[in-house]
């Protein structure tokens, strides 16, 4: 089966599209079958992180009935799968619905679609949770932030979903709230904390994801961190087998296999 997982805050620019991308590159690092799906219809800029601005065949034409969602499959150097959005406006893709996904998803073969969400609470961004299994809640450790994230996380709780648990990204300021607050204010886990890493911003300039160019940084080796754990909590033994502790280090190890200090 495949596990279909939003990536979602309704706060505009708290690394969603970061996380997921990252979050795909890690989890196809440990032999996952993983494709991101560009989940924001209105602004689809995922491409935009990976060289690819504008692409023949998009999940717009998809879903306007123009094209097979494996003709809209990109493959990464990575390995993980990306299916883009449509940069270039177009009038026939202004009343596309991301309800409509639900039918072509059953077509992808991989373990594992992430859903890069759009920011807000109605419309895309309310689909992309709809058409998930679990939710992966992304906020930066500031109060606006995080009050947006509950909104998000009420949201997804209200419509019956798994919470997978909150990332905290740009992390490691002073006037951070601290995680346990954070966690206190969400009600659930912080399962990872992407430090603010000036490799990231490197990362983008090349357009590549930051664990594709700098995998020793620290977001890079946060975001294995987090896909470690996420296989470790469905798939241990497999999980095991993937995890190279020369590039993981003993670090991720411990995280894996559930061992927090
Ligand atoms: N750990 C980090 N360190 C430094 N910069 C980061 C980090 N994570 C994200 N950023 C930067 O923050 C900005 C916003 O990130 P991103 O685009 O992922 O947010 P988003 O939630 O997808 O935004 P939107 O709601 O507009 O879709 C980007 O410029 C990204 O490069
Ligand atoms: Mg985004």
């Amino acid at each position: 089966m495949t596990l279909i997982a939003s990536v979602s805050s309704s706060k505009g620019g708290s690394g969603k599209s970061t996380t997921s991308i990252n979050l795909g590159v890690a989890l196809s690092s440990f032999g996952k079958d993983v494709t991101i799906i560009d989940a924001n219809l209105s602004t689809p800029y995922l491409s935009m992180y990976l060289g690819a601005p504008d692409v023949p065949i998009t999940l717009h034409h998809v879903l306007s009935g123009n094209a097979h969602i494996k003709e809209a499959i990109y493959e990464h150097s990575s390995g993980a799968k990306i299916i883009p959005g449509c940069i270039s406006s177009h009038e026939n893709f202004d009343k596309l619905s991301l309800d409509d996904l639900q039918s072509h998803l059953k077509h992808l073969n991989s373990d594992i679609v992430v859903l890069d969400g759009a920011p807000g609470l109605d419309g895309e961004a309310k689909s992309a949770i709809a058409l998930s299994h679990e939710v992966l809640a992304v906020t930066t450790p500031e109060l606006p932030s995080v009050a947006h994230c509950l909104k998000t996380v009420r949201m997804a709780e209200k419509m019956d979903k798994r919470i997978s648990g909150i990332v905290l990204t740009r992390a490691g300021h002073e006037t951070d709230i601290k995680r346990t607050n954070v966690e206190t204010i969400l009600e659930h886990p912080v399962i990872g904390i992407v430090p603010e890493d000036d490799y990231m911003k490197k990362a983008a300039m090349k357009r590549e994801p930051v664990l594709s160019v700098f995998p020793n940084s620290p977001s890079a080796i946060a975001y294995h961190n987090l896909a470690g754990y996420l296989i470790g909590n469905k798939h241990m033994l497999e999980m095991k087998s993937y995890v190279n502790p020369e590039n993981a280090g003993i670090k991720i190890l411990r995280w894996a296999l559930g061992i927090k200090k």
